[in-house]
């Protein structure tokens, strides 16, 4: 069989509906400079959908230093693997004043956070080494333990009891093979917005013995009272031995990082794949980084305000009545009962008569039957756009449980 023969039966979990989705529910493309505003098919929407959480994707002094970096560096330095040929001082500058905001010793930077993740889950554990992990763990953490060779233990998603019960087997498991336990968790779950149980896990560091990796890719510059992400927002974070961070979310630019002890942190240099096997991150996104984490530092007001418009829109859609799950982040999960007619016209409708644009998430992201509307605040967003929002929520819900919603047919509701 030709390899591609299967691609005419099947296109995957998310590709199978790409003919009436493509360019509307799934790569929309949203046009004009990043806001709480831009064009989507055409017409202004107010948006909800991007991780510009501070609003520093176009702030002022953001554009400017990108702009002086790439005309002062372009993008091409510096060539070469960071351990081969692409190190510059900017680099080492920039880890260690990472590493400290998030009070590690030493950094690491990653090209990107997922293959980052991927490859300090791969580099940190051998085939005698345990991994505990929750069911909800982001695709880059699963990706980098799909990788392992040893045992991977999982545990629904903040059972903490369940994972009292696989740290007893995973200690069982390493007294036999003489490997250590590695247990990954998320900050910020990024679906639902709920908070890893970092203190609840770090407890348990009293009795077993393990190292904790975190995922604080949507805590970073959003949680804690410096920023610094969930760790120090739940008071735990000198508990945590492995933090990650990425850029593509309150630092709104691309690119990431990891921090712990030193010695832990030159492994990971001398060790992981996709750093030695790969380009350095160019000049523009370690200097435009630098620009960001002074702003994220010195700009408190940022978040203050990204809070404000979570805490008017989180409490504003629960008054309504909305069922925001679990969420304690900036992240604001909508779960609303349906299938996928529901699901495409509930977008559709909040989309073109409302101009409202959310993130649509459905199974098998989501359970069967439900649908989540994802709405990501940020401090660009204005208190007037989360009443509007509120209200615009308020009459879809109304169509919807009148049924209204339940009978068009997915294909006739796409606009190309
Ligand atoms: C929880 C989590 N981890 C890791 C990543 C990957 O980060 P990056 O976009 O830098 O590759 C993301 C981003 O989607 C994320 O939400």
């Amino acid at each position: 069989m030709d390899i591609f023969d299967k691609i005419d039966n099947y296109f995957g979990p998310l590709g199978q509906y790409m003919e009436q989705s493509h360019g509307y529910y799934t790569f929309p493309k949203l046009e004009g400079e990043i806001s709480n505003r831009m064009i989507f098919n055409g017409k202004e929407r107010l948006v909800w959908s991007l991780n510009n959480y501070l609003g520093l994707a176009n702030h002022p002094e953001v554009r400017k230093a990108d702009a002086e970096a790439a005309a002062k560096w372009g993008l091409a330095y510096p060539m070469g693997a960071r351990m081969m040929s692409g190190q510059t001082k900017y680099h080492e500058q920039l880890e260690q004043e990472l590493a400290d905001f998030v009070g590690k010793e030493s950094g690491y930077l990653l090209n990107y956070g997922y293959q980052g993740m991927v490859s300090i889950i791969n580099s940190l554990v051998d085939r005698r080494d345990v991994i505990v992990y929750d069911s909800e763990a982001h695709a880059c953490i699963i990706d980098g333990m799909r990788m392992h060779f040893g045992k991977r233990l999982v545990y629904p998603h903040n059972n903490i009891n369940n994972l009292e019960r696989e740290l007893e087997r995973a200690t069982k498991l390493i007294n036999k093979t003489g490997g250590g336990i590695l247990v990954i968790t998320e900050g910020v779950y990024g679906m639902a917005g709920d908070l890893g149980k970092l203190k609840e896990i770090s407890e348990l560091k009293k009795k077993y013995n393990f190292r904790l990796l975190v995922d604080d890719a949507h805590g970073f510059g959003t949680m804690g009272k410096t920023g610094a992400g969930t760790g120090e927002h739940l008071g735990v974070q000198d508990e945590i031995d492995i933090y990650f961070g990425t850029f593509a979310k309150a630092m709104a630019g691309i690119g990431a990082f990891v921090a712990g002890n030193k010695k832990m942190i030159n492994f990971l240099m001398y060790n992981m794949r996709s750093q030695i096997y790969a380009k350095s991150l160019p000049m523009p996104m370690v200097i435009g980084a630098f620009k960001r984490l002074e702003l994220l530092k010195t700009k408190p007001e940022l978040k203050e305000k990204l809070w404000t418009i979570v805490n008017a829109l989180q409490s504003g859609l629960k008054e309504k009545g909305f069922n925001l799950g679990n969420t304690e982040s900036p992240v604001t999960p909508v779960f609303f009962k349906g299938g996928l007619p529901e699901a495409t016209n509930v977008t559709k409708e909040l989309r073109e008569n409302f101009n409202v644009f959310c993130s649509i998430i459905i199974y098998p992201v989501v359970p069967k039957g439900v649908i989540m509307l994802r709405l990501i605040p940020t401090s660009v967003h204005t208190l007037d756009d989360v009443e509007y929002t509120i209200s615009a929520f308020s009459e879809i819900k109304k169509n919807l449980d009148a049924g209204k919603y339940s009978t068009v047919e997915l294909a006739e509701m796409t606009l190309k």
